[in-house]
């Protein structure tokens, strides 16, 4: 019993360490989470409202936009018209879009109130900030049709809901606009959503899918995504909401949101997971296109030496001849950003130890903060796996908690392969770190 507490005990220190570099990171920024109409059905909606709590305390700034697609089709007597995949929104669609919003955001503002002890909310005072913060205009006339009260957004807010954030209170934003003639119009959750995510310009834009799960259509679960692979992706996907989002998700990233998660519902903790853990449960979607990212070659060099030359003058990489580039450039993958080299990264492999060195991972700064680094590490990563090695190892001075973000873990020179051991620079004192690689 005592050592089963202490095995729980143990993972849950090392859990919480491992969380730590997120929590610092988190602070501060804008994540936009949006959720459909069925979470809210579903019995363990309430942990998701522990999981905003948590987020909401560790100072993150959150806005909530909820759907109400099914509390709406309950209410409606009549069978909605769509066209192309759009539904006609009458006036008496409109008085059932009202009603549902308005009693779903009552719900949703009563559990973000709940502060009972034994509860996760214990000693929470979540103030919930909603209104006419979405402005919107008729989405029009589609194949003849009318689409009535069906709308698309127009403007967001900005200013108020900064101010909001700014005063610790969770924004929640509804799959409503108000135009200036007075009118209201239904939107899709998935376009205020964006929309917001993008004229707030959040870090974080984070759709937690009602139906199916983030995988493709062998069933493989997908990760990692650039917004350049959305449109061949969308074309095999089946329909779902991995289907239904991932062209907002794709656009967020052109329009320069950081990163977009989309999670399946049915993993408990799972926004907590794919926020807080390297590895995720979910698939993010970052801006930068792969199809850039690939092994170097002699005419390289020029594009490595300005990535890499200011890191060396500050110290933060260690400097490396041109002839030295020269010859090692086959270890080098590089990041092409139109014609430009933005990033780059080296793998010096140690067979007989079955492990290999990453070295030399650097991102042009005025292109950092889309993912780049995280590319670059998933390509050496993988190299290393097909060159049949399972261990990763990185000495770095200044960049510890990315790595370990990342799942490294850290070491000491003493675990370094014999050969790299001897060249250890005892002087410049890096830290060692370590990753296991699993396929
Ligand atoms: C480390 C580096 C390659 C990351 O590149 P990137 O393209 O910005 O990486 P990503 O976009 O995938 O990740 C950015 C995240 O890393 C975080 N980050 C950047 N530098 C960090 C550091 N030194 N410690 C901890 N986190 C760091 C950013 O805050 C950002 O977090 P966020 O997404 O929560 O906002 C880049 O910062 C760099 O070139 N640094 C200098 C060179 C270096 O230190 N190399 C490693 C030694 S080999």
């Amino acid at each position: 019993m005592a050592k089963l507490a202490e095995t729980e005990g143990t993972s849950f220190v090392q859990w919480f360490r491992a969380a730590a570099p997120y929590i610092h990171a988190f602070r501060g920024k804008t994540f936009v989470l949006a959720f459909g109409g069925d979470a809210m059905l579903r019995e363990d909606f309430v942990d998701l409202v522990y999981d905003i709590n948590l987020l909401n305390a560790l100072g993150v700034r959150l806005v909530l936009v909820h759907g109400v697609r099914p509390q709406v089709e309950e209410r409606l007597v009549q069978e909605a018209q769509y066209v192309q995949g759009r539904r006609v929104t009458d006036s008496e669609a409109l008085e059932h879009v009202k009603d549902a919003v308005g009693s779903v955001r009552v719900d949703i503002e009563s559990l973000l109130s709940v502060g009972l002890p034994n509860t996760p909310m214990a000693g929470a005072e979540i103030r919930v900030a909603s209104g006419n913060y979405v402005t919107a205009q008729p989405a029009g006339v589609l194949d003849g049709v009318d689409l009535q009260f069906t709308g698309e957004v127009r403007k967001i807010a900005v200013a108020p809901i900064r101010d909001r954030l700014a005063a610790g209170e969770i924004v929640l934003l509804s799959p409503l606009g108000y135009s200036p003639t007075g009118e209201v119009f239904n939107l899709t959750l998935e376009e205020v959503a964006t929309q917001a995510a993008i004229a707030l310009e959040a870090d974080k834009l984070v759709f937690i899918l009602d139906h199916g799960d983030t995988i493709d259509s062998k069933g493989r679960r997908i990760n990692r995504l650039t917004a350049a692979q959305v449109p061949k992706l969308l074309r095999e996907l089946p329909e779902g909401d991995m289907k239904l989002y991932l062209p907002h998700a794709a656009l967020a990233c052109k329009k320069g949101v950081g990163k977009v998660h989309l999670i399946g519902a049915d993993v408990d903790g799972a926004v907590l997971m794919e926020l807080f853990t390297h590895a995720g449960v979910g698939t993010m979607i970052t801006r930068q296109s792969v199809e850039n990212l690939r092994p170097a070659s002699i005419e390289d060099v020029g594009g490595i030496v300005s990535v890499i030359e200011p890191l060396e003058t500050e110290g933060i990489l260690v400097r490396r001849s041109r002839e030295r580039l020269e010859q090692e450039v086959e270890q080098f993958f590089v990041d092409e950003l139109d014609g430009r080299i933005v990033g780059c990264v080296a793998l010096y492999p140690f067979p007989e130890t079955g492990a290999a060195e990453m070295a030399c991972l650097a991102v042009a700064r005025e292109f950092r903060r889309g993912g780049r680094g995280d590319a670059l590490l998933a390509a050496v990563e993988e190299a290393a796996l097909e060159q049949g090695l399972t261990q990763l190892f990185v000495l770095t001075t200044r960049t510890t908690h990315w790595f370990i973000e990342r799942g490294f873990i850290l070491g000491q020179p003493e675990d370094l392969p014999a050969p790299r051991k001897e060249l250890y620079n005892w002087q410049r004192r890096s830290k060692v770190l370590i990753k296991t690689l699993t396929a």
